[in-house]
């Protein structure tokens, strides 16, 4: 086994080099500094294991990711259910399967974890096969898949295909606050809840949906979704709600 202290310096180097690599292609470029601010925790437990940290800014590994500059962030239960450990097992399997041939990857080790799954932001360094897809400075939003780092930061890195420019009729806060429970709506009506098999709009409109839970994140864009496909929905929600809901 190799010495802790030529350990460090390998790894040292091959920062360095990774660096270096994603920051050829930009022509467009901004001074990012080694350091930035995350929200981790350091093992399972209540929301008091959050600490703000100050760790070093992840590295593009691969030529398709894209390193973006956090604007904004959501806070979805699943931050809250990984804090306590949720899905450690079966995202730790996720991690070494990743791992096989990622040296250097942000996402192999299980803690520090920093989460949060989606963000708006800017992108400030990509690697040399993103192409034209997105250039630096783009505005975008997007996600980060369970099993790696999160973007309760102030950089986080994703695949450039789990990126895309930000619509611009929604501010940095509102992009961030859409995709997870987006997603989560859109995939729960449409695949699992069949919908997508009712081409017509007729058939749709013979059917009602029940949303629970609905003036929450995944409830409140059901709800928008069934309104534009002209739905018909009964809501289960409490009281206070029925104002903000309307
Ligand atoms: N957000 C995501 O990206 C995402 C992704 C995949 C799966 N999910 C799952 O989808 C579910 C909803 O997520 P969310 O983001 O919409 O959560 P949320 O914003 O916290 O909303 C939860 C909703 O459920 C209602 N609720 C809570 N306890 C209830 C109870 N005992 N009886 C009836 N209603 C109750 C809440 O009403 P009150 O506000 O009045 O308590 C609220 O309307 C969760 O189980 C979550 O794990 C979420």
């Amino acid at each position: 086994m190799l010495p802790k202290n030529i350990l460090k310096l390998r790894s040292a180097i091959h920062d360095v080099q990774l660096r270096y690599l994603a920051q050829l292609v930009p022509k467009y470029k901004e001074s990012i500094e080694n350091k930035m601010l995350a929200w981790q925790i350091h093992s399972y437990g209540d929301l008091d294991e959050l600490k703000l940290s100050n760790v070093r800014i992840p590295l593009i590994t691969k030529p398709t990711e894209v390193l973006i500059k956090v604007q904004a962030a959501s806070v979805n239960p699943i931050d809250i259910a990984m804090t306590r450990g949720y899905g450690a097992t079966l995202l730790n399997l996720m991690r070494k399967a990743r791992s096989i041939g990622a040296y250097g990857s942000n996402d192999l080790i299980e803690f520090p974890l920093t989460l949060g799954r989606d963000f708006s932001g800017v992108v400030v360094s990509k690697g040399h096969g993103v192409g034209d897809k997105l250039k630096l400075g783009d505005e975008v939003w997007g996600v980060v898949p369970v099993e790696k780092q999160g973007c309760h930061a102030n950089y986080v890195v994703v695949e450039s295909n789990l990126a895309k420019r930000r619509p611009q009729n929604l501010s940095y806060t509102e992009a961030a606050s859409i995709l997870y429970a987006g997603l989560t709506a859109w995939s729960a009506l449409w695949i699992t809840g069949g919908l997508c098999y009712k081409t017509s709009i007729g058939t749709r409109l013979n059917r009602r949906v029940l949303v629970l839970g609905g003036s929450g994140g995944v409830g409140t864009m059901a709800i928008q979704l069934l309104k534009a496909w002209n739905m018909h929905y009964v809501l289960f929600i409490i009281n206070i709600y029925i104002k903000y809901l309307h």
